[in-house]
C-alpha cells in the first residue's frame, strides 16, 4: 500500500493528515498557534510557530500510524495565502509574517496604482492591487522598515517557507503565487514587468512549479526527526483554497465550493482566465495544470464565530470541557432553536475589513437591530447568518460574471455545521453537498502529492479515486424567501455606513 501526507498550514492551526492512496485517513494531528494583532486591522504570525507545528504534527502522525516510512511516497503542502515571509541570507525569518487578513497597506495599494495603471495590473496579475496580497506588504516593509528590507534575500509564502524547512528549496507553485500579485496569471510565470516596476529582485522569489510537480525531497535531518525517509518527495501543493478545491473534487467547469474556515470563500473552477472587471472577486491559477479559478472572499467568516466564542462564550467553553464535546456542537444546538433571521438581528462580518464585494480595509463589524429580546444564542445565529449573507454576495457575483455552477460543495470547519450549510443552501437556493473526508485542503494537498509521485496520472483521476461524496442540504423555499429579504437589508447597511467607516478609521 502507498501512503500520502497532506499538510495544511492554516490561520488557527496546522493540520497534518496521513492518507492511504484510496483517500482513507490513517492518522491526523493538529497544533494551534496565536494570531498577533499589534494594531487595529493588523495581523501577524510567527513562521517559527508554523515550523514547530508542522514538524510536531508530522512526527505525531507517523508515530501513531504503524506505517513504514518508505511507504509514504510523497507530501503535499497547502496553506493560508498571501502571507509575507522575508528571510535573510542565512534563511532566517527577518520579522513576523504579515498575513492575509492584515489591512495596513491602503497607501501601498495607491502607490502600486502610481507605477502601473489598474488595467495593466488586471491584464498581468488578473486582479487589481489588493491590500491583503503580498506585493503591497513587501512595499510596506520597504517603506516602514528599510533596514530590515536591506537584509532581505528571500520572499516566500507561508506554506513555501515550510517547503524550505522540509527540503531546503526556495520554490512555490502557481495557485499560491497568483495571490502575491507578482505573477503573470495567464502565463503562469513571474512577471518581469511587475517586478521591474516595483523594483523587487526576481532572485528573491522561488522557482514556480505547477501544483502537482515534485519540488524537492525531505532533508536527511528532517526525515530522521519526523520518522520519514529522504526519498519522500514534496510536491508543489497549493494555496488553501486551490487545495480545498481539489479536496472536494472541484476540478472541472461548473463545479464550485464554499469554505468556512477563518476566512470564507466561494470558489468556482474555470478552464479560461475569467476576470471581474470591477475586481470584486479574485482570479488565480488553480491546482489543475492549465486551468484557473475565480473566488470571492469574506475576511471574517469562521473568524467571527471564533471571536464570539473566545470573547463572550466562556460558559460554552466550560460546558464543552465538562461534557467532553466540541464547543461548536453546543453552539450549533442552541443556534438551531433561534428562528431564521435571528428575530430581526443582522450582523456585518467586517472584523478585519472586507474583500468581496466591498474591497474596503476600513469597514468594521456591526450588530444591527439589537433588542432586549435577544439572547447570546441570537447573537451567535446572527453571526452565522451575517457570514452567510456575505458568502451569498460572493456567489451572486460569480453568477453575474456568467459562471455556471451545477455542484456546490461545502467544507472548512463551518462547512461541518449542518445548520450553517442549510443557511448557505437557502441563500444560494441550490443544493449544498459535502464529502466524507472533511479534511479539505489537507486532502487536496495529498491528492496533488499522489499525482506528483505518479500514483495517479491526473488530478481528476486522483479525485475520483480518493474522494467520496456525502450529505446534501436542500433549499427550504420558505426560509429562502425570508433570508432573501434579510439579505436585501444587509446589503443596504454597508452602503449606509460606508462614509462613517472612513470617519471611524480617522479617529
Ligand atoms: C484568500 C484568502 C484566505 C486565506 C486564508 O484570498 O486570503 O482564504 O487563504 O485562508
Amino acid at each position: 500500500m502507498n501512503y500520502l501526507i497532506g499538510i495544511d498550514v492554516g490561520t488557527s492551526a496546522t493540520k497534518t493528515v496521513l492518507f492511504d492512496h484510496t483517500g482513507k485517513i490513517i492518522s491526523s494531528a493538529s497544533e494551534e498557534y496565536p494570531l498577533y494583532q499589534p494594531h487595529n486591522g493588523w495581523a501577524e504570525q510567527r513562521p517559527q510557530d508554523w515550523k514547530e507545528a508542522v514538524l510536531g504534527t508530522l512526527s505525531r502522525v507517523m508515530a501513531v500510524s504503524g506505517v513504514r516510512p518508505e511507504d509514504v511516497k510523497s507530501i503535499g503542502i497547502s496553506g493560508q495565502m498571501h502571507g509575507l515571509v522575508m528571510l535573510d541570507e542565512a534563511g532566517e525569518p527577518l520579522r513576523p509574517s504579515i498575513i492575509w487578513c492584515d489591512q495596513r497597506t491602503g497607501e501601498e495599494v495607491e502607490d502600486m496604482l502610481k507605477v502601473m495603471p489598474r488595467e495593466a495590473w488586471i491584464r498581468i496579475t488578473a486582479n487589481p492591487p489588493l491590500t491583503g496580497w503580498t506585493a503591497a506588504k513587501i512595499l510596506w516593509v520597504r517603506k516602514h522598515e528599510p533596514e530590515l528590507y536591506e537584509r532581505c534575500r528571500h520572499i516566500l509564502l507561508p506554506k513555501d517557507y515550510i517547503r524550505y524547512v522540509l527540503t531546503g528549496e526556495f520554490a512555490t507553485e502557481v495557485s499560491d503565487a497568483s495571490g502575491m500579485q507578482l505573477l503573470d496569471v495567464p502565463k503562469r510565470c513571474w512577471s518581469k514587468e511587475v517586478l521591474t516596476n516595483l523594483d523587487i529582485p526576481v532572485e528573491w522569489l522561488g522557482t514556480v512549479y505547477e501544483s502537482c510537480q515534485v519540488t524537492g525531497y525531505l532533508l536527511p535531518d528532517v526525515a530522521r526527526f519526523v520518522g520519514l525517509t529522504k526519498k519522500t518527495a514534496v510536491v508543489g501543493g497549493a494555496g488553501d483554497n486551490a487545495a480545498a478545491a481539489v479536496g472536494t473534487g472541484v476540478v472541472k467547469d461548473k463545479r464550485a465550493f464554499t469554505t468556512i474556515g477563518t476566512s470564507g470563500v466561494v470558489f468556482a473552477h474555470s478552464s479560461q482566465v475569467t476576470i471581474d472587471p470591477k475586481g470584486r472577486v479574485h482570479t488565480c491559477c488553480c491546482a489543475v495544470p492549465g486551468a484557473w479559478h475565480v473566488m470571492g472572499v469574506t475576511q471574517g467568516a469562521g473568524l467571527s464565530l471564533k471571536w464570539m466564542k473566545d470573547e463572550f462564550c466562556q460558559d460554552y467553553v466550560e460546558k464543552a470541557e465538562r461534557e467532553g464535546v466540541d464547543v461548536y456542537d453546543l453552539i450549533n444546538r442552541d443556534v438551531e432553536r433561534i428562528p431564521a433571521g435571528s428575530d430581526r438581528l443582522i450582523y456585518l462580518p467586517y472584523l478585519m475589513g472586507e474583500r468581496t464585494p466591498h474591497l474596503d480595509p476600513d469597514c468594521r463589524g456591526v450588530f444591527f437591530g439589537l433588542s432586549a429580546i435577544h439572547t447570546k444564542a441570537h447573537l451567535l445565529r446572527a453571526v452565522m447568518e451575517g457570514v452567510s449573507y456575505s458568502l451569498c454576495d460572493c456567489n451572486d457575483i460569480l453568477g453575474e460574471m456568467g459562471i455556471k455552477v451545477d455542484t456546490m460543495m461545502a467544507c472548512g470547519g463551518g462547512g461541518k455545521s449542518p445548520i450553517w450549510r442549510q443557511m448557505l443552501s437557502d441563500l444560494y437556493r441550490c443544493p449544498v453537498q459535502t464529502v466524507k473526508q472533511t479534511e479539505g485542503p489537507a486532502l487536496g494537498a495529498a491528492i496533488l502529492a499522489g499525482v506528483g509521485c505518479g500514483i495517479y496520472e491526473s488530478v481528476e483521476t486522483a479525485c475520483q479515486a480518493m474522494i467520496s461524496p456525502e450529505k446534501t442540504s436542500m433549499p427550504d423555499e420558505k426560509e429562502a424567501e425570508l433570508y432573501g429579504r434579510y439579505h436585501k437589508l444587509y446589503k443596504k447597511l454597508y452602503l449606509s455606513l460606508k462614509e462613517n467607516y472612513r470617519e471611524l478609521a480617522g479617529l
